[in-house]
């Protein structure tokens, strides 16, 4: 029997932050074309004693979210996915790097969510260790896919300081041949460049795994907050609504609302219900406080 979701169902997910439960019976009970932005890093392959999945069943178990995740976005709703890559430890694969991460996102594809982008999350601090004929993993992907041919995107809340310095600013903006007449031919014109108040951050997003890492969380896979906030903020509006189905510590939910959006998750571990619990209720208390609260 397919469960229709309702508006006084996602009330009270937004009212509650996290609620306890497995995301798959949760997700169908969210209004159609009710959600701007699904964020969120599920559990990876065969990694957590918290939820192991085989790599090799990964696309099969992730579907049937995908599917219900689909069903509640919105017309410019997305769906940002944080995952990481591994290196198959059996079978005939064993040794190399897996590819369930690459058939995940064809199958998601597929499925009819628009691929978007790939970015890439650096990490200038990855933990060194020995991992064979490779150098340690310094980032993991983040998928972007959208419901519709118009996805919801700011690029002006993550701009950047722009690199060039104040004269040199000002000359490009005056440079109204700018490089069109190169030999190559692919000079452009710049005088526009700067209009902007910042540059493009391009999509190697930069955030050290302790930035701004909320330490009062037990939970052995959060992520920092700088990761949530440079999505939120491209892929939000202010006032619309986040869903992290696989929300662990939280660290969605507490971002999100900072940033002025209205969120909620599903956690389906007890103990990691209680501790996001009491970490968006502290959020919350501090953010009053007007410690944290920053919109755009
Ligand atoms: C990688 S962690 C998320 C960490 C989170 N982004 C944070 O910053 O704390 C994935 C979480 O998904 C939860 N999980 C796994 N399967 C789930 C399911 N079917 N429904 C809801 N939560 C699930 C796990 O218990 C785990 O806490």
């Amino acid at each position: 029997m397919q469960i229709k979701g309702d508006s006084q169902a996602l009330a009270r997910f937004l009212d509650d932050g996290i609620t306890h439960g497995d995301a798959l019976d949760l997700l169908p009970l969210l209004p159609e074309r009710s959600i701007d932005l699904f964020f969120t890093s599920p559990p990876y392959a065969d990694a957590r004693a918290y939820s192991r999945i085989h790599p090799d069943c990964y696309v099969e178990w992730f579907l049937p979210f995908a599917k219900a995740m689909f069903h509640a976005a919105n017309k410019s709703g997305s769906l940002i996915l944080n995952i990481k890559n591994r290196v198959a430890k059996s079978g005939p694969l064993k040794g190399q790097r897996h590819p369930y991460l690459y058939e995940l996102v064809l199958a998601i594809q597929r499925m009819g969510w628009r691929w978007i982008e790939t970015y890439i999350w650096a990490k200038p601090n990855a933990v060194p260790g020995k991992f064979g004929p490779r150098t340690k993993d310094s980032f993991e992907y983040v998928y972007h896919f959208a419901r519709g041919a118009k996805p919801y995107f700011d690029l002006d809340a993550v701009r950047v300081p722009y690199k060039a310095d104040f004269a040199e600013i000002a000359r490009r903006k005056l440079d109204r041949l700018g490089r069109r007449n190169t030999e190559a031919g692919f000079g452009r014109d710049r005088t526009k460049t700067y209009l902007r108040g910042g540059a493009d951050p391009g999509n190697v997003v930069n955030v050290p795994q302790t930035y701004n890492q909320y330490r009062g969380v037990a939970h052995t896979a959060a992520m920092p907050e700088g990761l949530a906030e440079f999505f939120i903020k491209i892929a939000c509006p202010v006032g619309g609504i986040v869903i992290d189905p696989f929300a662990g510590g939280g660290t969605t939910i507490v971002v999100a609302r900072r940033l002025g959006r209205r969120a909620a998750g599903f956690e389906i571990h007890e103990e990691f219900v209680e501790e996001s619990r009491r970490r968006i209720s502290e959020n919350s208390a501090m953010d009053a406080q007007g410690y944290l609260f920053r919109v755009g």
